[in-house]
């Protein structure tokens, strides 16, 4: 159970390799000691973030979880609960893609739709079955800007973050009266492993800024947050843009 001041024992980071997944973890093994089931893929990064935790002060549990092995994600989940509660699940997992090869290769479309959309929604039902019968806890999903108002620069990518952003959103209005909360994080530019090599866009923030306002956000029971904060005001103006104008913007 989170004691009163909102901090969790138990944390499961779906796609436990990201690095603002593991910010967050770190962030509150500062506050008090944490269980992680770190669900991954089977990599020599998996054991690296696992041993890496292991130094903050976590007990880490390794569970094999593959986005687009629909079929095992029942058995992913039901791993990660097997030895008691979870306060809180990360949904962490995702793919960004070359957005020009996206829209133009239907393999990568296709992964990129699975991985960021459909793997999402099938492992939220997945939680939200476990949550629901525990009464308790916050799952927390990582989606995106990009999702809000989708740009012509990246749309496949962005089309996936608002279908997932879409359905967390309304999983969070469903599991409100079994007191189980979902919290939206729509993180502009992260500089993470995912935009390695890219030039940061503006506002551009990092791994432990997000996991900083996550956990105040998890905290306060938020329901959406942006980060940073100054998101929400920008993507406000951005919607605002009539779209004859706004399809011909580069970005
Ligand atoms: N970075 C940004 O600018 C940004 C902005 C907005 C939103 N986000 C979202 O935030 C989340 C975390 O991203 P991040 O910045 O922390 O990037 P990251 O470090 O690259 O994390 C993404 C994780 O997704 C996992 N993943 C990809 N395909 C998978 C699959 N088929 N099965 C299981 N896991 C898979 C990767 O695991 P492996 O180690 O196995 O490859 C990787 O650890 C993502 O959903 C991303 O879309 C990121």
């Amino acid at each position: 159970m989170m004691d009163a001041l909102g901090t969790p024992q138990t944390l499961l980071l779906l796609g436990g390799t990201s690095d603002i997944a593991v910010s967050i973890a770190k962030r509150y093994a500062a506050d008090r000691p944490l269980t992680v089931v770190l669900a991954a893929r089977p990599t020599e990064r998996r054991s690296a973030v696992a041993a890496e935790l292991g130094t903050v002060g976590c007990t880490v549990r390794e569970v094999d979880f593959d986005a687009v092995d629909h079929a095992s994600h029942r058995a992913t989940v039901e791993a990660a609960f097997a030895e008691g509660d979870i306060d809180i699940a990360v949904v962490a997992f995702g793919l960004l893609g070359d957005a020009e090869q996206a829209w133009q290769d239907p393999e990568l479309a296709l992964e990129l739709a699975q991985v960021n959309y459909t793997a999402p929604v099938h492992v939220g039902v997945l939680l939200a079955e476990q949550m629901k019968a525990q009464r308790h806890g916050s799952i927390v999903a990582l989606s995106s800007v990009a999702g809000e108002r989708v740009r012509r620069s990246n749309f496949v990518y962005g089309s996936t973050k608002a279908g997932m952003d879409g359905f967390y959103t309304g999983l969070g209005y469903a599991l409100d009266q079994y007191g189980v909360h979902v919290l939206v994080v729509r993180p502009g530019f992260v500089k993470s492993k995912m935009t390695e090599g890219m030039a940061a866009a503006p506002l551009a923030t990092t791994p432990d800024e997000v996991a900083e306002l996550t956990v105040k956000a998890v905290r306060g029971k938020k329901s959406t947050i942006w980060a940073p904060p100054l998101f929400r005001l920008v993507m406000l103006v951005l919607k605002a843009i009539p779209t004859a104008i706004f399809r011909k913007l580069s970005f």
